[in-house]
């Protein structure tokens, strides 16, 4: 009868739904053989990044740090460290102690950066940063004794030597004037001359990724990349100097500081992107940059599931075809929210409180869904990430003739350390695309802080060799 014939277009239109959905989210789902693509993509892009006459128009820039060797445990005195570019702006003092006993003691204090002046004038950030440093002084009643610096600054710099790096482009949530092109170490200086109350010995400036390498071989000598998955994406690892076409000189190694955020920026990664991802893209602060970390990292993962719902919303597939101005807010899936949603011991009901939480009015069908968006975005962002992470590992492998290379890659970010799923098939991934590697990931314990005190250490060693 005419009921039956309504339950069977009811069903039918529901199957056509489900498909339309799994079809919107297979854009999302790879292949090993995309995987192996990426992984391959990669290792090309690293190549044009290395090389001389290729370097100039490389994507994946490959910076040089001047960081040629990991601690070696005589590391020695009192830093004051910077860390700049993560989730949180932080000054820390750090003591480091060498010996029998080697302990490493830090005193930390977070302080906001408020968004005006992430994206107002260089000046003003950089009054902002030594009016912090100033208080933190006062709080730890230092303000005489000119400690040697070290500033973890996570953007890409173009290092010409330990102390000196010149800011290539903003990255992430920062836009403020007259920085770029400049070098971000006499910015400082300069910022401290201003404010004329202290002095400071800015020993190094050192990147996120190659601290939190470094604080991991302070415990683990195997440790030689280093790899950060949280607001941004990028890594480092160990080079052989003759590899690199830029830095004088074949003997020993040099830390390299990848970037390798910008892959795809020339267009080699367009036949994964998916119109999603070009969405964001477009409508972030950078457009056409960065657009490998646009597919894997924290700040940017939230806003892919954003416009996902969106436009299933549109087509009538949630929320009941409407959408809200909360869904309409750029930047309302964090981390710690997507972590939650698609976290196993949470109920159905519980997704739908946070969903709630967010204004988002959901049917217990609209969570489902949503959860189901979430897991598909985060595992493209880990396996992708693992791509990656598989072309550094067989390189370094590569370099040393090895068929067989064991190593340790230490590893710190909210994505890495908050998602319940993303590091477990990020390893994954790396096992499956880069056999012939055995790799040990490492929690980092706060790498930005201790690995720039680190490098500040070295870089004051250095320095007195070559006073003698
Ligand atoms: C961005 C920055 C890079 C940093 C990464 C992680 O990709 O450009 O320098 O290492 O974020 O914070």
């Amino acid at each position: 009868g005419k009921g039956a014939a309504m339950v069977t277009a009811w069903a039918y239109r529901l199957a056509d739904q489900t498909r339309q959905i799994e079809e919107t989210l297979d854009q999302f789902r790879l292949s090993k053989v995309q995987l192996l693509e990426v992984k391959k993509r990669m290792r090309v892009e690293m190549d044009i990044g290395l090389g001389k006459d290729t370097q100039d128009k490389a994507t994946v820039k490959m910076l040089p740090t001047y960081v040629r060797q990991t601690p070696d445990g005589t590391e020695n005195g009192d830093f004051l460290a910077l860390d700049l570019g993560g989730t949180n702006f932080r000054v820390l003092l750090v003591k480091i102690r060498s010996g029998k006993r080697r302990t490493v003691e830090m005193h930390n204090k977070i302080y906001a950066i408020p968004h005006e002046i992430m994206q107002g004038t260089g000046e003003e950030l950089f009054d902002h940063i030594v009016h912090c440093i100033s208080d933190f002084l006062d709080y730890m009643g230092m303000k005489n004794a000119r400690l040697p610096l070290g500033f973890t600054f996570s953007f890409p710099c173009q290092q010409t030597s330990l102390d000196a790096g010149i800011l290539v482009t903003w990255t992430k949530g920062f836009k403020a004037t007259d920085c770029e092109g400049e070098d971000v170490v006499g910015l400082l200086r300069e910022g401290i001359k201003r404010r004329e109350e202290f002095d400071l010995d800015v020993v190094a400036i050192v990147n996120d990724t190659v601290g939190t390498m470094m604080t991991c071989a302070y415990e683990e000598p195997t440790c030689e990349v280093g790899l950060i998955a949280g607001t941004g994406s990028n890594a480092c690892y160990m080079e052989e100097t003759r590899n690199i076409d830029l830095v004088e000189g074949d003997e020993g190694k040099m830390c390299i500081n990848m970037e390798w955020g910008a892959f795809g920026d020339n267009g080699c990664l367009d036949d994964i992107r998916t119109e999603y991802d070009k969405a964001v893209d477009e409508l972030s602060l950078n457009p056409g940059k960065q657009r490998y970390e646009k597919m894997c990292s924290g700040m940017y993962l939230g806003e892919i599931v954003r416009n996902i719902l969106i436009d299933l919303t549109k087509r009538g597939f949630l929320f009941r075809g409407q959408i809200s101005e909360t869904l309409k807010t750029r930047g309302i899936f964090e981390t710690k929210f997507l972590s939650q949603i698609e976290s196993d011991r949470l109920a159905l009901l519980q997704v739908r409180s946070i969903l709630q939480h967010l204004g988002l009015d959901s049917t217990c069908d609209d969570s489902i869904i949503v959860k189901e968006v979430c897991g598909t975005v985060s595992r493209r962002a880990a396996q992708i990430c693992g791509a990656g992470m598989a072309a550094v590992v067989d390189k370094i492998r590569e370099n040393r003739g090895l068929d067989h290379l064991n190593v340790t890659v230490g590893v710190d970010g909210t994505l890495y350390k908050l998602h319940p799923h993303f590091s477990r098939i990020m390893h994954q991934t790396v096992k499956e695309l880069a056999p012939k590697c055995n790799v040990t990931f490492l929690l980092s314990e706060d790498g930005s802080g201790k690995g720039a005190a680190l490098i500040t250490a070295v870089g004051c060693r250095l320095r007195e060799q070559e006073k003698q």
